[in-house]
């Protein structure tokens, strides 16, 4: 079986539905359930012996030991984290508990197990951490994309909190020989997005009638990737990937942030036109710019197809309408999500951007 940390959340819980599609081995997922994490992602595997769902902290080393000696896992995936970089400014600190030392204690408890372990399943065994593009800093227009060698230029606390995990990580390998991975992935789409990040946000608000928030002149760019794809590139470095290597994943679908709203509003127009008649492009509301934003990200994601053969299946046309569509279809969930706490952070990060 594997041990999937952070599986309640966006990309962890999409993880966990693929996984189990796609074989019989069995999940143990362990999640916090911040804000972002959500029980209902995971629902239709309710009474599905092949999961187990634990609520717990990536920092608490006492459950992680006890969890690790009772279901020996041959693999941990590490999705657990802080990992919106708005939060991350209004907050920092969850992001240094959870991203440095939450990841910390988490590498304590796995390298205990994994000593403590046969030298054949040790030999088997796997870590592998999900990280982001974001920790390479920002590229300029023209500058080539960011290859697993790029030094590490992090400029948010969310992307410094993520990039001091993956020096960790790193570490244990170097240091104790444990068997990492560690992935890079460039921004993630697809069903199951809390809707504080920019798609999710956009096909929400436009629903609901209300502004589309977009920070500074929308011109900064961002690679995409459909949140499935991730998801199989993740599968593919775990049954491939060579112990103690990074590698970049990405969508080569680089887009402006203005580009992405026009592109979500054509679709709503087509899927669910106002009853006024007009676009929901009229939603559109420029807003003040993110401090430190960062200006454009770009992935080389020729390793993992050269080492790996893995490509992502979709296209952003292909992504992006199944993503409008899963959200059209599924308001019951995100009315859920929208809590009183949701309501709160809204408030707090765009009554004062004006
Ligand atoms: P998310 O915020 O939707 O989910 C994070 C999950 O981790 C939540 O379920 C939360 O409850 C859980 N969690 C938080 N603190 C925890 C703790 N201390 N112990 C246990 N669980 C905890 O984030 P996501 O978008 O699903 O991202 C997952 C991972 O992928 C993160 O590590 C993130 O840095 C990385 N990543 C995300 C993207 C993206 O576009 N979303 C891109 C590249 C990499
Ligand atoms: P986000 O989804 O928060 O991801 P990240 O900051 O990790 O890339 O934001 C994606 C881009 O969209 C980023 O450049 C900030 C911008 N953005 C807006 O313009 N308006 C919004 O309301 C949000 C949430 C993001």
């Amino acid at each position: 079986m594997i041990l999937v940390t952070g599986s309640a959340g966006f990309i962890g819980s999409n993880f966990v539905l693929d996984w189990l599609a796609h074989q019989d081995e069995a999940v143990i997922g362990l999640d916090k359930l911040t804000y972002a994490g959500n029980l209902e992602n995971l629902a239709s595997l309710k009474g599905d012996a092949r999961h187990t769902f634990v609520r717990g902290d990536i920092g608490d080393k006492e459950l992680l030991d006890r969890l690790l000696a009772e279901h020996r896992p041959r693999a941990v995936v590490n999705f657990a984290a802080e990992s919106h970089v708005d939060r991350s400014i209004h907050g920092p600190e969850d992001f240094i508990q959870t991203n440095i030392v939450g990841t910390f204690h988490l590498l304590e408890a796995v390298r205990a197990y994994w000593c403590k372990s046969s030298s054949a399943e040790g030999a088997a065994f796997r870590f592998l951490h999900v990280s982001t593009d974001e920790v390479y800093g920002s590229l300029a227009k023209g500058d080539p994309a960011f290859s697993e060698t790029h030094r590490y230029e992090p400029n948010s606390p969310y992307s410094a909190s993520k990039a001091a995990s993956d020096h960790l990580v790193r570490a244990y390998h170097h240091t104790y020989g444990l068997p990492v991975l560690t992935t890079n992935c460039s921004n993630n789409y697809g069903p199951l997005h809390f809707p504080e990040k920019l798609i999710p946000l956009m096909i929400v608000n436009a629903l609901a009638g209300k502004p589309l928030p977009v920070y500074g002149d929308g011109q900064q760019i961002r690679d995409w990737l459909y949140v499935r794809d991730h998801c199989s590139a993740i599968r593919r470095v775990l049954e491939a990937g060579k112990v103690g290597e990074v590698y970049n994943i990405g969508g080569w679908n680089e887009k402006a942030n203005l580009d992405i709203v026009h592109t979500v509003c054509a679709l709503l127009d087509e899927l669910r036109p106002r009853q006024d008649g007009k676009s929901y492009r009229d939603q559109i509301a420029f807003v003040a710019d993110r401090p430190g934003h960062d200006r454009r990200y770009a992935i080389d994601a020729r390793k993992i197809e050269r080492e790996l053969g893995w490509k992502p299946a979709e296209t952003f046309e292909t992504g992006i309408r199944k993503t409008v569509q899963w959200y059209l279809d599924n308001q019951e969930w995100v009315r859920n999500v929208q809590s009183g706490a949701y309501r709160q952070w809204v408030e707090k990060n765009y009554a004062e951007r004006g």
